[in-house]
């Protein structure tokens, strides 16, 4: 099976310039000017830029969390995520207390098998760290599952203490896998969120009050200190959402060692003013770690474009307003995240290259190759170039589009972007060379998506 890309601009980290690419079955086979294939079936890309399907590195499907399970599946959830541009997602396993990691990748297998559209790589949440546990993280970054995420957060549920972290950080250094850490200190935030309840401080707002950005920070101090003590163990912060905690990468980081962090649009594009919407609808932004006031998106658009943040991922974790309202009159039932797989490409795009703040470069870098560099994909994913999978997008730059519930893909009532007009759309989504997106419509087929085996971290400073 050929496809012929015709007429577009080819944009990859590194450079942008006319092209055709030629897909021969699943696999990019030729970039070139005026490319020719008889028999292949050709896809426009004239006035569009042909860049490298998106990768989610931070997604959980139908995640258990505060007696509910986030909304989308792996089929719903897949299928928003082409609608918008990506093409792969690394989804979070979680163990169960006390069991083998094995059992908590065959579980998450088996959600995703038959229903994934695009192909979906997994991360392992570790919740108790014990000598089997270390040991088995050999076999799982065998086997390509080659990160495992840490919590300092959630008493009782999934944090960890400094000496599991310490213990995981030096088998992640030894077995060749990356340690991902949820960095908010868990123990100051019980205190505040027990004090504020007391006080009968109940609605969504005082979740962001008793999760204060200095607990983000102290706690991505602390996780570095770890990995240094652990050897100089490369870390990657997830979902960062502050100031005070990206002074903490930076300062690692120009002391040479390897540190990483994702931030996610939700804090580029929003802020702790969206708490003081009326009645319930705070509870909309109810995430952790929550949204900061405004003047902390320009310090991590800094970030991004001075490469201390290095992906851009979206924690995409959806829960209807039906599952939110398990927390009313109690703000820490509501149960943590909101949706974001379908609109991460866009508002990057909109936001960031379209608004000035980076090069369409530094957006293919931040939203595709590194995340697959990182997470061990590349250059299989991540990139166009001869011999990578044929995950493609067309991109329209002139298109403009209106984010909202009503038509949107993802599973779940409500948009945190409601109304915002932006500009850029996806318009045909290849995965390993089919067209699974076409003209506004959805055209593969559920269960197309393969299990991506991941290998070690490919990190660079
Ligand atoms: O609020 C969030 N972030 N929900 C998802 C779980 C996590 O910590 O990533
Ligand atoms: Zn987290
Ligand atoms: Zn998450």
């Amino acid at each position: 099976m050929k496809t012929l890309i015709q007429g577009g601009t080819v944009v990859t980290a590194a450079d942008t310039y006319r092209a055709d690419v030629l897909v021969v079955d699943d696999t990019v086979a030729a970039v070139g000017k005026d490319l020719t294939a008889g028999g292949a079936k050709r896809v426009d890309a004239s006035r569009k830029y042909v860049i490298p399907g998106g990768i989610d590195v931070h997604t959980h499907m139908e995640l258990p969390f505060g007696g509910t399970f986030a909304s989308d599946d792996f089929y719903t959830g897949t299928v928003a995520a082409a609608f918008g541009g990506t093409t792969s997602i690394v989804d979070f396993a979680v163990q169960g207390m006390g069991e083998p990691l094995e059992k908590a990748r065959d579980a998450w297998m088996a959600k995703a098998r038959g229903k994934a559209v695009i192909d979906y790589g997994l991360h392992m949440i570790v919740r108790d760290v014990s000598d089997e546990v270390l040991r088995e993280m050999g076999s799982m970054v065998r086997d390509g599952v080659s990160s495992f995420k840490l919590f300092m957060a959630y008493p009782g549920v999934f944090m960890l203490d400094d000496a599991s972290i310490f213990k995981a950080l030096v088998r992640s250094a030894e077995v060749g896998g990356l340690i991902c850490m949820h960095a908010e200190n868990g123990g100051v935030i019980d205190v505040l969120v027990k004090r504020a309840l007391a006080q009968k401080k109940t609605g969504p707002k005082w979740h962001a009050l008793t999760r204060p950005p200095e607990a983000e920070a102290e706690a991505t101090g602390r996780a570095f200190r770890l990995a240094e003590m652990a050897g100089g163990v490369p870390l990657y912060i997830v979902h960062l959402s502050a100031s005070q905690a990206l002074e903490q990468v930076r300062l690692f980081r120009d002391r040479g060692l390897p540190a990483y962090a994702e931030t996610c649009p939700q804090y580029l594009f929003l802020s702790y003013d969206s708490y003081e919407e009326p009645g319930f609808e705070g509870a909309k932004y109810v995430m952790s770690p929550p949204l900061r006031p405004k003047w902390h998106q320009d310090e991590l658009w800094k970030g991004l474009a001075k490469n201390d943040l290095q992906v851009v991922s979206t924690d995409h974790c959806p829960f209807c307003m039906k599952e939110k309202e398990l927390g009313k009159g109690d703000f820490s039932k509501i149960p943590n995240g909101a949706p974001g797989v379908e609109t991460r490409m866009v508002l990057l795009y909109d936001g960031g290259v379209v608004g000035g703040r980076i090069t369409l470069n530094r957006w293919i870098e931040l939203c595709c190759t590194t995340p697959a560099k990182i997470m061990g994909m590349f250059p299989k994913k991540g990139t166009i170039a001869v011999g990578s999978d044929a995950d493609i997008v067309v991109w329209d730059p002139r298109a403009t589009q209106t984010l909202s519930a009503k038509t949107h893909h993802m599973r779940v009532d409500y948009s945190p972007y409601e109304g915002r007009k932006v500009k850029g759309r996806a318009v045909t989504v290849l995965s390993r060379g089919e067209v699974i997106v076409e003209k506004d419509k959805f055209v593969g087929k559920k269960g197309r998506g393969k299990f991506i085996k991941r290998g070690s971290p490919i990190l660079q400073t």
